[in-house]
Order: C-alpha cells, then sequence, then structure tokens
C-alpha cells in the first residue's frame, strides 16, 4: 500500500418509512415487525441522521463507504425502491458497497428480485448476483458475505451456508497471497456469542474456524445496534472484529447509542499495515456529528 485510504463504514439505517405493506405480502412475520416499527422502532430510525453522518463521511473525504445490512424494516419490494434511490444520494456504486441483512431478507417476495436492486453496490448484474462477492477497491479486496435468510417470526438468525465458507475460503486464501489488504463484510456478528440464539449465525463455527486458518486484516459487522470491537485469535495474526451501530438512531434505546459509524484508515509502517480506528457520531440527538473515540486496532498482549 503507497497511499492511506479511508473506508467509513456504517450499518443498520432501517430507512422509514415502511412503504408498500400490501396484502400480498402480509404475514405473521410482517405483521409483527409492524407493530414493532410502530411501537418502538420508528421513533429511533430517522434517514435525516443517517443523510447528517453520510454528509459528515463525506466532508472527511472519505475514499469508499460501506453499509453493512438492514437497509430497510419489512424486506417490502417499495423499501427496497427507496433504499436504492437513497443509496444514489449516498454515492455511486463505485464508491459504496453493501450487503443485505435480515431485514432486507425478511420473509416471503413472491418472486419479487428484492435486493438484486442494489447489485450494483455489489458489484455484479443483478441477473448473476452472488455471494460472497469481492470489490478490489485500490489496495482493499472488500468480501461481501450474506447472512441473510428469510427466517419465521421472532428469529432474527443467519446463515452463510456450506458454499458461501467455501468460495470464501478460497477469496481469502488467494487474496492473502497477493497481499491484499482484507476486509471481511458481514451483517450477523461472526462469532456465536455476540448475541442470542435466536439472532445469531447459525453456522458461526464454520465461520471462525475459516477465519482462523486463512485470516484477514479486518471483519466489519453491524445487527446489534451497538458498537463492539473483539480480537479472533488466528493462524498466522488476530483478526480484528469490529461492530457499527445504527447509523439512523436519532434515539437510545436500551443499550444501542445515538447514531454513529466507524471510519477506517489504512496506512502503511515499516512494521506493515496499520489501521486507524475513529468513531464520530452523535452525543446528543440535535447535536453536530463529532469524533467520539479513537484507536489503532492492535492487539497487546
Ligand atoms: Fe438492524
Ligand atoms: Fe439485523
Amino acid at each position: 500500500m503507497t497511499a492511506t485510504f479511508t473506508l467509513a463504514h456504517f450499518s443498520d439505517v432501517h430507512l422509514p418509512p415502511v412503504s408498500g405493506f400490501t396484502w400480498r405480502y402480509w404475514n405473521a412475520k410482517r405483521l409483527l415487525g409492524y407493530l414493532n416499527w410502530q411501537r418502538k422502532r420508528r421513533h429511533v430510525h430517522f434517514a435525516e441522521v443517517a443523510d447528517r453522518l453520510i454528509a459528515d463521511a463525506h466532508a472527511l473525504r472519505t475514499d469508499h463507504i460501506v453499509i453493512t445490512g438492514d437497509l430497510v424494516n419489512l424486506g417490502l419490494p417499495a423499501e427496497h425502491e427507496a433504499a436504492l434511490a437513497w443509496l444514489r444520494r449516498v454515492g455511486p456504486p463505485g464508491r459504496v458497497t453493501v450487503i443485505p441483512g435480515n431485514h432486507d431478507i425478511y420473509s416471503h417476495m413472491h418472486g419479487d428480485r428484492g435486493v438484486a436492486r442494489w447489485a450494483e453496490y455489489m458489484d455484479a448484474e443483478e441477473e448473476t448476483l452472488a455471494f460472497p462477492f469481492v470489490r478490489r477497491i485500490g489496495s482493499l479486496a472488500l468480501i461481501g458475505l450474506n447472512s441473510a435468510v428469510e427466517t419465521p417470526p421472532f428469529v432474527a438468525s443467519g446463515l452463510l451456508g456450506a458454499r458461501q465458507i467455501e468460495i470464501a475460503r478460497e477469496q481469502l486464501a488467494r487474496l492473502g497471497q497477493e497481499g491484499a489488504v482484507r476486509v471481511v463484510l458481514i451483517h450477523h456478528p461472526p462469532l456465536a456469542g455476540m448475541t442470542t440464539s435466536r439472532r445469531s449465525l447459525r453456522d458461526a463455527a464454520h465461520f471462525v474456524h475459516l477465519l482462523e486458518r486463512e485470516g484477514a486484516e479486518l471483519v466489519i459487522y453491524g445487527h446489534n445496534h451497538t458498537p463492539a470491537v473483539d480480537w479472533l485469535p488466528a493462524r498466522e495474526k488476530p483478526v480484528p472484529l469490529v461492530a457499527a451501530a445504527s447509523a439512523s438512531a436519532g434515539a437510545a434505546l436500551g443499550d444501542e447509542p445515538l447514531a454513529r459509524y466507524n471510519l477506517f484508515t489504512f496506512f502503511d509502517t515499516p512494521n506493515g499495515l496499520r489501521i486507524r480506528h475513529v468513531v464520530r457520531g452523535l452525543e446528543t440527538p440535535e447535536g453536530p456529528v463529532v469524533k467520539l473515540s479513537e484507536d489503532v486496532l492492535e492487539k497487546l498482549d
């Protein structure tokens, strides 16, 4: 890597409003989701808040923006359309990468193409949308996984599946040999204990085994709406696992803080790659977007 590179990591924007909830898409899962939205979530998530954070990332001349899923709420076609319009305001496909979350692939689609509308932001033609995809952005290699699967009511778990894990294994090995800076994108927390079993990645053990063997320079995820930095011991060097909170939270909810996003700066040092990790977001609902914390991702034993 010759120049520094900055990557902004957004997640769980849950863009309002919920729209297109017609009889065709009406079922128990969506009804419960809708009640949850009306009772609780619509008082938390605001597109205007996400837009302020995006504007902040642009003002800082961020090279690329990643959004790790949950762009919408009930996985409805009208929501997918609205999210595509929003994505186009965030930036062109060459500057923005997206992966789906469980609220994007939520319940029965009755043949609708769903998140394939966002294919250009996943580096694919709509017809060839497949995961994991690899996007080479400068010296970074973004490996985009899809952990979202349709689930029954009260379940928000994820699944990668054996085929996706096998392809990711090949990609990580090849990109590692090429010396690329491998950044893995996944919506669900990658370790089993990071959330309850009803909300967790069901094949986390296989995924962790893959990361331990092949390594990665950074894994970023969302889903919990809470920020976190953890380390996974791996064969070559520990892998940082970094969560983003919701980028649209105009109100705190339980342990979910006000809106924030991660800003990573990758740079070379004589000792190899270093990653600076800044968290930016709101301290008060109406206040400016400010730096909330800064550290270097380093495993100190
Ligand atoms: Fe979410
Ligand atoms: Fe989620």
